[in-house]
Formats: structure tokens, sequence, C-alpha cells
């Protein structure tokens, strides 16, 4: 070995070699700059290589095998990971107020730290934002993560560079890595629908990045087809037709992607309202003159457009013959649909897999939030998600359910969780949140070597409680799917609810109750009788909301028929309460905020 590897390199070469590998980079760097210098083709050349590099580098990492591992030993992770973070922010204000060098241990911290929510770091996030350093962090954070609050205002929290990139390679690269392994060729062709996250900054410069986009980074940009033109100026409607138009002219579409399911229902909604305009639109190579799109950007979609007759009448035999399915036929090699699932979207998840996209699996590849990475999904074609907490992401902590009212009440471990249990999660991550509660209620449905696997299952700011009944989101859901079934035609396409109290005098001043909002498809009206059903399946559900009923104490359901399109409404008026985009919002289903509440309130039919 010494003598070889003393000897210069090009030693072991012989001169044929040397002749074929001269020959192979002179052609190969002639055909490069030929390419490059061809214009459009050389750049579509150079993004083929941007993806494939992309994927290349997502899949070295390895990340799945690291998370096998991780999976393995994830009580002694998980205890590193506290013990690390707690000294990594010792010197941070609020380290030194909570005397984090005092915390030896998991238990001593458990003991000494409450459990807390996000009024308890308001304050420091104001002074974030307005400059503070080595308040929750040390230094400054470099973005500030803005996603929806529950009552309608928006809650920020900071976020480091390094854990960025971290809850994207545990996150991202395993579901690149599980889509890779699951679906061979799918990440060819990778389509998403998605507005452009506005570009802001707090008063000091930090920047504000909107919850989920913030979880993109550049060389997950290069897995996507190139983006779609848009300018500000255009409507939801008219980004998302103009993606449509896009994504339709392409036959070979691997995946569809976009942030949480209700948008795609939405895309595909656009689809069937105006298939004639876009196939018109695919045939002569042109945006239809309809949409008020601005010169510039008009003719910078249509130079990326040319006119193909082929394609749109393939498409157009396939609009006639209904919508069932569609999916499937439009992109014959489409493999998997990709959103993540989200509070109250099991409505929305469930109506695609009926109808649009029946046949494809639709994937929900993590369980994640604003504050950070919980769980990945390693199961893409199954119907329900389950995900595999991982261990290095967060600190977990865990309240059984039926204690989770109490202000402060004691935890377990990730060790010490059991399948088939109900918890309500709370999380330390390295960005300054300490015993959190998320809000978020799961089942423990099985475990993964030693770390759990979880199904959301509620949130529990969508809790409805007049009186002290706590019907849950999922309860409440449940039981409307119920009462759906009860009425003969009847499909559910929509739904929100909320406490008579939230409209005041408009809901009449009668005992507190529910206000239910439905959009249905298949009945014109619901005769008294058969809205009186809603209540009647709530009671037989929930025995305590029974009790009170009958009392009197809590008033009959009321339930108003409504429009598909008052549900858009109530998000798009969510997106500007909020300042953030659309397709970062989640569906509220108990709307807790009276603009929200008096909205769809005046959209009410009958
Ligand atoms: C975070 O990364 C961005 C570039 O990706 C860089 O501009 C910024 O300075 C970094 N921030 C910190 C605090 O390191
Ligand atoms: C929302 O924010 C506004 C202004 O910042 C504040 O006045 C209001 O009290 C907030 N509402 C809730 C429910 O936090
Ligand atoms: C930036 O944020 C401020 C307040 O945080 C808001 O008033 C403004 O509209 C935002 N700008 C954009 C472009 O979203
Ligand atoms: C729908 O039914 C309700 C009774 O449940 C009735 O009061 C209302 O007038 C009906 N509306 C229409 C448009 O038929």
């Amino acid at each position: 070995m010494g003598v070889f590897s003393s000897l210069p390199w090009f030693m072991f070469w012989t001169g044929k070699t040397m002749y074929f590998v001269i020959l192979t980079v002179v052609t190969v760097a002639s055909l490069l700059l030929l390419l490059l210098w061809n214009g459009k083709r050389g750049n579509q050349w150079m993004s083929e290589l941007k993806r494939w590099r992309s994927l290349k580098v997502l899949s070295k990492e390895k990340q799945r095998k690291t998370l096998e591992e991780d999976t393995c030993n994830a009580q002694k992770i998980q205890e590193n990971l506290l013990l690390e973070t707690l000294y990594y922010h010792q010197d941070t204000e609020y380290g030194l107020q909570h005397s984090f060098r005092d915390f030896q241990d998991v238990h001593s911290f458990q003991k000494n730290h409450p459990l807390t929510h996000y009024n308890d770091y308001k304050d420091y996030l104001q002074r974030t934002s307005q400059g503070e350093e080595n308040l929750l962090v040390p230094g400054r954070p470099s973005v500030l993560v803005a996603s929806p609050g529950t009552s309608g205002n928006r809650s920020m929290v900071p976020m480091s560079n390094k854990s960025r990139s971290e809850r994207v390679l545990q996150g991202r690269a395993v579901y690149l890595e599980t889509v890779y392994n699951t679906f061979p060729g799918a990440l060819e062709k990778v389509f998403k629908f998605t507005f452009p996250p506005p570009i802001n900054q707090s008063d000091v410069g930090i920047p504000i990045v909107p919850y989920p986009s913030a979880l993109s980074v550049k060389c997950m940009q290069d897995v996507y087809s190139p983006p779609v033109p848009v300018h500000p100026s255009m409507s939801h409607h008219e980004v998302l037709y103009t993606q449509l138009l896009f994504s339709l002219k392409d036959p070979d579409l691997s995946v569809i992607e976009a942030n949480f399911f209700w948008l795609l229902h939405y895309v595909f909604s656009i689809l069937e309202d105006c298939w004639e305009s876009l196939v018109t639109d695919i045939q002569k190579g042109r945006l239809s003159s309809e949409l008020k799109v601005p010169l510039e950007t008009r003719k910078q979609i249509e130079d990326m457009l040319v006119p193909d007759a082929s394609r749109a009448a393939e498409l157009r035999a396939q609009f006639q013959k209904g919508f069932h399915g569609i999916v499937k036929r439009m992109w014959p090699r489409l493999q998997v649909v990709v959103a993540l699932e989200s509070g109250g979207s099991d409505l929305d998840r469930q109506t695609l897999q009926d109808r649009l996209c029946h046949g494809i699996p639709l994937y929900s590849p993590t369980y994640c939030a604003a504050e950070g990475l919980y769980g990945v999904n390693l199961w893409p074609k199954d119907d329900v998600s389950q995900y595999v907490l991982c261990p290095r992401s967060v600190f977990f902590e865990f309240i059984p359910v039926d204690t989770s009212e109490q202000e402060q009440p004691a935890t377990l471990c990730l060790q010490d969780v059991s399948a088939d249990k109900v918890y309500e999660l709370v999380i330390t991550n390295r960005d300054g949140f300490y015993r959190y509660r998320l809000g978020d209620v799961v089942q423990v449905t099985s475990f993964y070597n030693q770390s759990p696997v979880v199904k959301f299952l509620y949130r529990k700011s969508q809790t409805l409680n007049v009186r002290g009944e706590r019907i849950s989101e999922c309860g409440f859901y449940k039981a409307l799917r119920c009462t759906v079934a009860l009425w003969p035609g009847a499909t559910l396409l929509n739904y929100c609810c909320l406490e008579s109290g939230v409209l005041g005098q408009l809901s009449g001043g009668s005992d507190p109750h529910y206000e239910v909002f439905v959009a249905l498809k298949g009945v014109r009206n619901l005769s008294e009788e058969q809205r009186y059903k809603l209540d009647q399946t709530l009671q037989e559900h929930f025995p305590i909301y029974k009790s009170f009923r009958f009392k009197g104490s809590i008033g009959p359901v009321r339930l108003h028929l409504t429009s598909p399109k008052s549900f858009l409404r109530l998000l798009n008026l969510a997106s500007d309460l909020s300042a953030l985009p659309l397709d970062c919002i989640q569906p509220p289903r108990t709307l807790k905020h009276r603009e929200m509440a008096e909205m769809i309130w005046k959209q009410v039919l009958s």
C-alpha cells in the first residue's frame, strides 16, 4: 500500500486509458458548452441537472437509516437531547430566570419547570421581534415562523438555521426516501400547488416566514417542476388556474403535492368548474383572456406554453367521462398525492379519496407544526396516517387525556406510554419552547422499535364546550357524519360549528347552544325534523351533552345550510386576519373569532 500510494496518480494509467479519458472529457465539455449556449434548452438541462443533484444529496443522507438507529435507542437520545438543549440555553434570559443550571436530569426539569402555553412566550417573542437578543435563544433567531393562531391572530415562533436544516433532513429527506423506495420513479415529476410566501421582516429585519412554507429549502425547490410565473395582483383563483394549466399540459406527472389536503380539494373544484376553458388554453397554447393577469406576467406565462391539440383532445375525452377517478386518468403515471394532514382535514381527504383521487394513495408524510417536527409517516400506502415520533427532533412528554383538563398534570416520557392510549402532547424544542402544550391530542397505536407510533386525533382548541360537556373536534365530526348518513341522498362537502356565545345577540338570547353550518351535495333543503337529527345523534354519542339538554341548560343545535363557496371565503378571511398565504391556513372547524362567525352567519342559505 505504502509503495503504491507514494506514486503519482498518472503513473497508473496506460497510454490507451489516458487517451479515452481525454476524449471523454473533451466530448462532455463540448456538449455542456453547446447545451448552455443553446439558451432555453440549456436552462432546462441545467435545472434537470440540479434536480438530479438534489435528489442525490437528499437520498445520500440516509436519514431513514439514522431514524432506524435513533428509534432503537429512543430513551437515551431523548434524555441527551433535553440536557443538551438546557445546557445550550442556560445563559439566555429565559434560561437564567428558570435556573436551567440546576437541572441535572429529566426528572428535576419536569419537577421544577411548569407546563407552558403560547401566552407564556408572547412577551419574549414581542421583544425578540423588536431586536432584543438572548431572550429565548442565544443571540437572535434566524427566522420567525408564523402560523395562524386558533383565534384568528397569528402566532410566531423563533427558529434557528440549524434546527431548520435538521427538520428538513429528518422530515423532508425521510419523506423523499420513503416515496423513492415505495414508488419507483415517483420523484421524476413532482408538481406542487402553492402560493408564493410573502417576503416580510420584523422591525429589526428578522425574516418572518409562514409555516409550512418555512420548511422548504433551496435544494427541495429543485425537486419540484419549475415554478409558474405569478404576479401579486393575481387572485387565488387565477394563481391556481394557471398552475392547473401547467400541471394538465404535462401527462407524465408522477406526484402532485400541496401544503394541505383542502387546497387540492379547492384546486380540483376549479378544474370541475373551468375544464373547458383549460382544455381550450392547452389546445391554443395561451392563457384565457378572462383572467386578469398583468401583460408582462401573461407574456412570461404564454412564452412557456405551446399549442398542444392532442393533449387537449385527450383531456377533453377524459373530462367528458366524468370526474370520478379523474386524477388517475389525467395523469396515468401519477403514483401518489402528497399533502399534510391537519386538524379537521379528514373530510377533505375522504372526499378526495372517494371521488377525484380514487385509486391513488394520499400520503401525509410528516406530523409537524411551526414549533417543530414530531413524526414521520413511513407507510405511504396506508389509508390512515400514522407517524413514528422522531426521538432526535424534540423532547416529548405525554399527558394522559383524562387529566388533560388540569393546569399542571403529571406527564409521561416516551418510554412510559402504552399502545392504544390517548395523550395530549407536550414538547420541548431546540428553539426556546419548554414543556409546551401543543394542544394536539394523539393516540399511540403501536411502537416502532422504542419509539411510539401515533395517530393524530384532534386539536383541543376546537373543542365545543358551553357548559362543561367538552365535545372534541373528532367526536363532533363523527356525530355529524352519522347524521348526514340519515339524510337520504346527502353528501357532506364542508362544515364548521360554533358556540352560540361567539355570535352574541345574533344567535338570539336563548340558552347556549351550537350553531352548525354545513354545505351538502345531493339535497336542496332539509326539514326541521331532519335537522333535529344532529341534536339527537349528539345526545346519543355524548351522555353529558344529553343530560344538559334534558335539564334544558343547553339549547338544541341549530343547523344551517350554506354553500361550499362560503367556506372558501372563510379561509380567505382567516388568511387576511393572520396575514398569511391562503395555503398556510388550516380549516377552522370551531369558529372562535367573532368576525369569522359573522361571515359564515351572513351566508346561510336556509
Ligand atoms: C441563516 O441562513 C441564511 C442563508 O440561508 C443567512 O443569510 C443567515 O445569515 C443565516 N442566519 C444566521 C443567524 O446564521
Ligand atoms: C389579536 O390581536 C389583536 C391585536 O394585536 C389584539 O387586540 C387581540 O386581543 C388579539 N386577540 C386574541 C384573541 O388574542
Ligand atoms: C409585513 O408584516 C406587517 C406586520 O407584521 C404587515 O402589516 C404587512 O402587511 C406585512 N407585509 C406583507 C407584504 O405581508
Ligand atoms: C327549507 O326548509 C326550512 C324548514 O326546515 C324552511 O323553513 C325553508 O323555508 C326552506 N327553504 C327553502 C328555500 O325551501
